[in-house]
């Protein structure tokens, strides 16, 4: 896939490309029109980011048992409809997570690993809690921070 196929693939345009990192680099939050992720702090790795759930790349978090992956987090809103955020890394040999909804709880594929929605270990192999992000919902905006 060439790049131009890859941003048109997600909706992203050269513009955004370019707004999204000046409005990172004012140091607040803020959402621009599309709902694209746009950092509440300048700089650093820390996590702190704000995802627009009115948007349709976010509508999934709209239903119990949605969920999806940004910047390496899985955010699910879970069956009980409260939010959840945490590392979609699995901490075993660094499989990639799902929400298994049936189940509540985050599934590793590579070898079955499963996390509790606090990020605790289910069962192995993997020996190690997922780090686990703060959510706040405010209105249609769902922010995750460290
Ligand atoms: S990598 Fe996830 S269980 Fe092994």
């Amino acid at each position: 896939m060439k790049r131009n196929e890859f941003f048109s693939a997600f909706g992203i345009s050269a513009g955004m490309l370019f707004i999204v990192p000046m409005l990172a680099s004012c140091g607040k939050g803020a959402l621009d029109t599309s709902g694209i992720i746009v950092p509440n702090t300048g700089g650093g790795s820390a996590v702190d980011f704000t995802l627009d759930l009115s948007q349709t790349t976010y509508s999934s978090l709209n239903n119990n048992g949605g969920s999806l992956v940004v910047n390496s987090i899985i955010v699910a809103k879970t069956v009980s409809g409260s939010f959840v955020a945490l590392s979609a890394i699995c901490t075993h040999q660094g499989g990639s997570l799902s929400y298994d909804a049936g189940n509540n709880r985050f599934h590793c594929p590579n070898h079955g690993a499963n996390f509790a929605t606090d990020g605790s270990v289910l069962n192995g192999p993997a020996q190690t809690s997922l780090k686990k992000y703060n959510v706040q919902l405010i209105g249609s905006s769902l922010r995750v921070y460290a």
